[in-house]
């Protein structure tokens, strides 16, 4: 029987180092866009494709990502006793999916916390959700991809090109387009040198797997960085069944580097019904303002 994806994998255990000292004693992941934690966007992009069950890897220093998933009872109180509606109901709206948290415990890298979540995920297909690669929700990335799982049942994966000079912070795939932004993938390599990369499409942070990609990563040795890495299980995987590839040409922000995150903060403040109108202003005097210092 063909299953849907009712679950999606949160990989959440990273040590966030490119955001210290930020990061030191709180997870990366709740740094804030605007009003709201990278984890949250992630959650939502989800729950916008029905998904269910949330599975989170988190690790040492993490609890405040369970707190914020979770009801709030005196918060909730204080809301309603203030007649903030709205905001009672977002809040609560979250704590009521249902959320698992298995701690990672050694960082192991990528393809260790995926295959931490297998006695959650069983014998199900799940998606798994990067939360420090921003998604416009305009652009659906996700739902996109599950409509291209609901016709081939495989695994697939989200592309984008990438400037060469970006290369080596991903995985890299080889592969043939059979249709408009849809590849079949032939080949994968993980954080190679722009020299010998197989193409300028890069992985990024959305994947629909299968179950059967956990044997493999059962078997996966340390590779890239000495952590067992899932481009190089899924590349395993591939031998034996059709990995597909969705070529994303919307908007995506790497909220893991300083310079990414900069740009998703000034974008969503843009497009925030609450001070939208008043940043813009701001915005365009500092930029007169600099120019007039220029000239
Ligand atoms: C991970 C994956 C890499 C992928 C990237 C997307 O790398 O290992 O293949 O291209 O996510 O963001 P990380 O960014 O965790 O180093």
């Amino acid at each position: 029987m063909i299953k849907t994806v009712r679950k999606a994998v949160f990989p959440a255990a990273g040590l966030g180092t490119r955001f210290l000292p930020a990061t030191k004693a709180s997870p990366k992941e709740m740094l804030p866009i605007v009003d709201k934690p990278l984890i949250q966007y992630a959650v939502e992009e989800a729950e916008r494709c029905n998904i269910k069950e949330f599975i989170m890897i988190t690790g040492k220093s993490k609890r405040t990502i369970e707190d914020h998933f979770d009801y709030a009872w005196e918060l909730e109180e204080n809301l309603k006793s203030k007649g903030k509606q709205a905001m009672l109901e977002e809040i609560r709206r979250l704590a009521q999916h249902q959320f698992a948290y298995i701690r990672q415990g050694v960082p192991l890298g990528l393809g260790h916390a995926i295959l931490c979540s297998k006695p959650f995920v069983k014998e199900e297909p799940f998606a798994v959700i990067l939360s420090d690669d921003i998604i416009d929700p305009e652009d659906n990335l996700l739902e996109k991809m599950l409509n291209i799982y609901d016709k081939y049942h495989a695994t697939i994966l989200a592309l984008e090109r990438v400037p060469k000079a970006e290369i080596h912070r991903y995985g890299i795939i080889a592969g043939e387009e059979i249709k408009k932004n849809v590849f079949k993938i032939t080949d994968m390599v993980e954080k190679p040198k722009p020299s010998s990369a197989p193409s300028d499409i890069a992985i990024i942070g959305r994947y629909i797997l299968t179950p059967d990609i956990f044997s493999f990563l059962e078997q996966t040795q340390p590779g890239k960085g000495g952590e067992i890495q899932l481009t190089d299980a899924l590349k395993s995987l591939l031998n034996k069944k059709p990995v597909y590839g969705y070529l994303f040409e919307g908007k995506r922000y790497d909220a893991g580097d300083k310079l990414g995150y900069l740009k998703a903060t000034v974008e969503f403040a843009l497009k925030n019904q609450a001070v939208k109108d008043e940043f813009r202003e701001y915005l365009l005097s500092v930029i007169i303002s600099k120019l007039n210092k220029e000239s």
